[in-house]
């Protein structure tokens, strides 16, 4: 029988790197490690290999399509198939907590658009009764949305392709020509760029889990919790271990009927629709 294959985006450090860690431990199987920069990468799979761990490694930049359509060839030819798909790979603002149209382009690209390349290149490889877990945010959440059209919208259990594409858009063009503003997300408009690919993010996986339901395949969403890594320059409540344990958790131990959920860093599943809820990110809360 073929192995097993677990694949992550985007491991070579922080929270990707610890699930990768943790897949070497737990799953029976070929665990990819994955990086845009090569030698990033083998520079990982070096670390693992001193502690007895061996991943395979494969170059995965998500924002370039020849680079998923390389990665899909060779799973194909060497594996046949993808059991666990983790989607991790992201990037948040670089320095201010507001974008400029640049950094929101480069921001939704990577967060967002390579979901879509991924769905079309490589989820036609993901194995019937396999798992994708796409690693989103308190920043995915609806209640980040104060904007009462796209709430009304994203808010309907019917939602579409085309609502979540044209709300992506509709911030883009907005950013572009400075029609969009701060006060149409919450906590006035911070890291808007972030917020809105990952609502987004958690709106295509909902769209994803349809699509893949005859396959019996689990597609979830996941708020990973404020995690100490590069992303948040060192601030957070976890470690990259710890917060690990509730992704694990869903692609090797969660029941297969735990479909299209958005999950919260404890493993508590919760309802995205609620856009009155209070999970919205503060960034407050990146204050020392
Ligand atoms: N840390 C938190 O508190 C927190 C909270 C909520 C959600 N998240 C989400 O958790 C995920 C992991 O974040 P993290 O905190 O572990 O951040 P991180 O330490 O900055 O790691 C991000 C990883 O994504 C990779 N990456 C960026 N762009 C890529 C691309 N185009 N192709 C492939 N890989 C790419 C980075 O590679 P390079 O080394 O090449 O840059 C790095 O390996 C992200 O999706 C993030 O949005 C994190």
């Amino acid at each position: 029988m073929a192995k097993k294959v677990a694949v992550v985006t985007g491991s070579n450090k922080g929270i990707g790197f610890a699930i990768v860690k943790g897949l070497l431990q737990k799953f029976d199987g070929v665990v990819y490690l994955t990086s845009r920069d090569e030698g990033r990468g083998q520079a990982a799979v070096a670390e693992l290999n001193k502690l007895g761990l061996y991943p395979a490694y494969y170059q995965l930049d998500v924002a370039d399509r020849e680079s998923i359509v390389r990665f899909r060839d060779h799973i194909k030819e060497t594996q046949g198939g993808i059991d666990i798909l983790i989607n991790n790979a992201g990037v948040a603002n670089s320095v201010k907590l507001y974008n400029t149209y640049e950094e929101g382009k480069e921001i939704i690209d990577i967060n967002y658009y390579s979901i879509l390349t991924i769905q079309e290149l490589l989820y036609p490889l993901v194995r019937n009764n396999g798992r994708i877990l796409n690693i989103s945010s308190d920043c995915g959440h609806l209640s980040n949305l104060r904007n009462k059209h796209w709430i009304e919208r994203l808010s309907k259990r019917d939602f579409t392709q085309e609502d979540v594409l044209e709300f992506v858009s509709w911030y883009l063009e907005g950013l572009k020509n400075g029609t969009f503003k701060n006060e149409e997300l919450a906590d006035e408009g911070t890291i808007s760029a972030y917020r809105i690919a990952k609502v987004a993010l958690s709106a295509q996986t909902i769209l994803q889990q349809k699509q893949l339901a005859s396959r019996n395949i689990s597609v979830n969403s996941m708020h990973p919790g404020l995690v100490q890594t590069d992303m948040t320059k060192g601030v957070g409540f976890f470690s990259i271990d710890d917060a690990a344990k509730t992704p694990l958790y869903i692609v090797l131990e969660a029941p297969q009927d735990l479909k299209g959920a958005y999950i919260w860093y404890d493993g508590k599943v919760l309802d995205w629709y609620d856009y009155n809820a209070d999970y919205y990110f503060k960034s407050k809360t990146l204050t020392p």
